[in-house]
């Protein structure tokens, strides 16, 4: 198998199951340079799909193909004009190689459409110069502009958005002493010795934030309600001697909460129990009270994280909002009984979507809870965060006085 056969059957695998995870189909015994490769064109496809349907619809007559076609036409198109280190004979010979075995009635169209974009191109047409919608160009459906413009009412900050949704991302490490770094190389940090003693965690800028806004104490009792992959529970255990109770409704996700839990040195930790459950029943497992902080980082849309999951746009529908609003308000509901007086939820979601803010209103409006801290950053924020919401209350009651 070639890169470009890896990517036509991950992008076509991929179509048939939106919901899945793009990586997951990204998988052959191919040697690393062309896994990665793959992974490029697949991602790049997924991140400039309606741009590169737009620059390649000049040269068809049909607006409809067959989908191994299509897909055929954006892979060599996007290695056209993004990757530019590849020679052009190369891309369009694989991509008619391609067509011959997918999709042979059209081997020949492929072969024209691209010797004719390759000749624009090197007679000076940019297809960036091009007169698109906002849609076209940055390769979001018009539904989520209109929800990033209705969340901005900002057209300029919204435009800023769509391109750092299409920019390439930066990988940061938390430190185990508390500190962060970029990091340049992911292979190299993942053989390091620093990754296998534990001293390092790949943990994006605005989560490591969310972990950071949580008040811990030696001593303290800690509930992580949806705490898998383990990265802000980590971070929790690295700043003091807590109690920590990780949960998740994922037996899978779990899994991997317990390899991260071992990298970094709490595999047999006598202070952390996990525990399989659904956080919206949460009160039925735990007595009343009985946590100092209940972390509460949600399941939601993940808009804020379009740059990390290209594939996210593409699977945006505006009712998910509400499907994910009812969720989180079932699972605060819960949350909320088990914060002992004086202790605090940590309310988190990567979304900077209104909808997926009214949960903490149940908190807000409710004498007993204190907002202390609250914090809204939007995608692209100082050209490093991700998007997202947290709130972080205190239960305002006294604790009961026994007569
Ligand atoms: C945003 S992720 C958590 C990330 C994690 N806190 C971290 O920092 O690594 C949300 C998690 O919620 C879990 N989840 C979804 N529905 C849930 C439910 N009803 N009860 C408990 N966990 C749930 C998902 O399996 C997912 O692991």
């Amino acid at each position: 198998m070639t890169a470009r056969q890896l990517a036509l059957t991950a992008l076509l695998n991929w179509q048939k199951d939106p919901q899945s995870h793009l990586e997951q189909h990204i998988k052959g015994n191919l040697p690393p340079k062309d896994l990665d490769l793959a992974y490029t064109i697949c991602r790049g496809v997924l991140k400039e799909k309606s741009f590169l349907k737009a620059t390649i619809k000049r040269y068809l007559k049909k607006d409809k193909l067959p989908k191994a076609t299509e897909t055929i036409l954006l892979i060599a198109a996007y290695q056209r004009i993004f990757l530019t280190k590849i020679p052009n004979y190369a891309i369009i010979s694989e991509a008619v190689k391609l067509a011959k075995q997918k999709s042979p009635a059209h081997a020949s169209l492929v072969n024209a459409v691209l010797r004719n974009l390759d000749r624009d191109i090197t007679e000076g047409f940019d297809p960036n110069k091009q007169d698109l919608s906002l849609s076209e160009r940055y390769s979001h459906p018009q539904e989520l502009i209109d929800l990033i413009n209705d969340e901005t009412k900002d057209q300029a900050l919204t435009e800023e958005i769509l391109i750092w949704d299409n920019a390439r991302p930066k990988t940061f490490l938390r430190l185990k002493n508390g500190g962060h770094e970029e990091c340049l190389d992911v292979k190299a940090a993942v053989n390091s010795p620093e990754f296998k003693r534990g001293e390092i965690y790949f943990m994006q800028l605005w989560s490591q934030s969310v972990a950071n806004a949580a008040p811990v104490k030696d001593g303290g009792k800690v509930l992580d309600l949806c705490a898998a992959p383990g990265g802000k529970s980590l971070a929790l255990l690295d700043r003091a001697k807590i109690k920590l109770t990780a949960c998740d409704l994922s037996e899978a996700r779990l899994e991997t909460l317990r390899e991260n839990f071992a990298r970094l040195g709490y595999a047999n930790d006598p202070n952390v129990t996990i525990t399989q459950l659904d956080a919206a029943e949460a009160d039925k497992h735990f007595p009343p009270n009985s946590f100092d902080l209940v972390l509460l980082d949600a399941p939601c849309s993940s808009l804020g994280t379009i740059q990390r999951n290209p594939e996210l746009r593409w699977r945006f529908k505006i009712d998910q909002l509400s499907e994910y609003a009812a969720l989180q308000k079932s699972i605060l509901k819960a949350a909320q009984t088990l914060v002992a007086p004086q202790g605090h939820l940590l309310y988190a979601v990567c979304s900077f979507a209104k909808k997926e803010r009214e949960a903490v209103d149940l908190l807000r409006q409710d004498k007993n809870w204190l907002l202390k801290e609250e914090k809204l950053t939007y995608p692209g924020e100082q050209n490093l965060f991700d998007g997202g919401y947290f709130a972080l209350f205190q239960k305002n009651e006294l604790p009961r006085i026994p007569r």
